[in-house]
């Protein structure tokens, strides 16, 4: 951990360096500024705590320091302290933001209490900061093309209705990503967001998770236990992969949304006021042609559908989403990564099948195996080519038949010499070429041999 930063503003010499020496003692770190425009200057170029800020100051005066200081982005708190108590005086401090007042001569006991709480009132801000930054990051969707602008316009629409939202995509899309973003868009945004996927809790505990439980209404119910429709009240609650839910929690479901009420296993009625944003990556219709999936049900969902494009119809939006899960990823990881523009075309290249979860794998891969500081086009090329979901499509990202041919060629070999386990001229043989050929194709691609040659 770093120290916490204070600052001692004082023009008499003999103060400021008593004051250092004291508080350097308490583990902090301290500087010294001898007047309010060298304070300005210092908290403008780097951040602290807390500011201890004598009022009687030659040039600049106190209070005006200590507005201008208060203006700042993240201002550190700021004690202000006087020659001798004058009541208005505090007064005045308090209404432009002074943390607190001491007076002189001072206390070693009430300037230590005092600064300790002002950095943890500091601390704690920075950490609603930090959270507040976590979450927005958790409800931005980054990408420009036609597609998600058109998503981020309906999303700006819908989210302020209280209306069901039901939104269909591919895997890895950004399903609950986009339900995020409506919960944190509208009016309950303050109340919990509750996602439940539906895939991933076993049948004979759906109805259980969804109601909840009354303390031994069956074997292994110990103890009551709300369920997810009571635990988002007020609140979003987020059914994700509603087309696994079996046909008789349906019926239950569809209850719940056309009376907002419900029973908890075992227990009585519960009312409850609950915003159901559902996603699914099946083809409702058919599932519904199939018997499947109730059709009341889905039209009670699907009073706002929303489809979130699969990546592939919207390539542009791989550069900004790559370029975004870098520094997220540096961010987490603690090391600095920036990636070549000579690499993007590569990755825009790819087919992604797994969508936008599959491109932030590989680059999350990127940034923890790529030594240096720089992500380049052969780092992608050897993550993109150890992933089979990102195998690149062939009819994209080449600038002319040439290239595409030469592309297609270069990973032929390399996968026909895979197949020889690096043995040329059995890789020649499965090639149908001359193995002087063969060599000088590889030496052409930069492909080494296996077999040292
Ligand atoms: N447009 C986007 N901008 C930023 N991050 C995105 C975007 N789309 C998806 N992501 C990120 O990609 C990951 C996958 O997205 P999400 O979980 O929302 O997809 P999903 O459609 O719910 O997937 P699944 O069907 O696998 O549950 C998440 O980490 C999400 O934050
Ligand atoms: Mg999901």
């Amino acid at each position: 951990m770093s120290k916490e930063r204070i600052l001692v503003v004082d023009d008499e010499e003999g103060v400021r360096n008593s004051l250092r020496n004291i508080l350097k003692d308490e583990g902090y770190s301290v500087e010294v500024a001898e007047s309010g425009e060298r304070c300005l200057e210092m908290v403008r170029s780097a951040p602290f705590h807390a500011i201890l800020l004598d009022v009687w100051l030659k040039g600049r005066d106190g209070l005006s320091v200590l507005e201008e200081v208060i203006a700042q982005p993240r201002p550190p708190r700021v004690i202000m302290i006087s020659g001798h108590a004058d009541v208005p005086l505090a007064h005045k401090a308090g209404r432009l933001g002074a943390f607190d007042f001491i007076e002189k001569p001072l206390s070693l006991e009430k300037v230590a209490l005092t600064l300790r709480n002002a950095v943890a009132d500091k601390k704690k801000d920075e950490r609603i900061r930090q959270l507040r930054e976590q979450l927005d990051e958790g409800t931005t969707l980054i990408g420009d093309s036609r597609p998600i602008r058109e998503l981020r316009q309906q999303i700006e629409v819908t989210a302020p209705t209280n209306g069901r939202v039901l939104i269909f995509g591919e895997n890895g899309t950004g399903k609950e990503l986009v339900a995020r973003a409506i919960h944190a868009l509208s009016a309950r945004r303050d109340e919990p967001f509750v996602e439940m996927n539906c895939a991933a809790i076993p049948e004979e505990l759906i109805e259980s998770e969804l109601f909840g439980h009354v303390k031994g209404s069956f074997t292994g119910a110990g103890e009551s236990k709300p369920g997810r429709f009571a635990l988002a009240d007020g609140g979003t609650l987020f059914l994700d992969e509603i087309a696994d839910m079996s046909l008789r929690t349906q019926a239950k479901v569809l209850r719940v949304l056309q009376e907002q009420a419900f029973e908890p296993v075992g227990g009585s009625t519960l009312r409850v006021d609950v915003r159901v944003i559902a996603a699914t990556n099946k083809d409702l219709k058919s599932e519904i042609a199939s018997g499947r999936f109730r059709e009341d049900l889905y039209f009670r969902l699907n009073v706002v559908p929303l489809r979130v494009p699969p990546l592939r119809e919207r390539p542009e939006d791989v550069p900004p989403l790559a370029l975004h899960f870098v520094e997220q990823f540096s961010r987490a990881y603690g090391r600095v990564k920036t990636l070549a523009p000579e690499a993007v075309p590569a990755l825009q290249a790819c087919r992604w099948t797994g969508n936008v979860r599959e491109l932030k794998n590989v680059i999350e891969r990127l940034v923890i195996l790529t030594p240096g500081s720089v992500i380049g086009l052969s780092e992608v090329r050897r993550t993109i080519g150890s992933e089979p979901e990102a195998s690149p499509d062939l009819f994209r990202g080449f600038a002319s038949l040439r290239e595409g041919r030469e592309n297609f060629e270069r990973q032929f070999i390399q996968k026909k010499l895979e197949e020889a386990g690096g043995n040329v001229v059995r890789a020649a043989e499965l090639l149908g070429l001359e193995r002087s050929n063969l060599y000088r194709k590889m030496r052409a691609y930069g492909i080494r041999g296996g077999d040292g040659s």
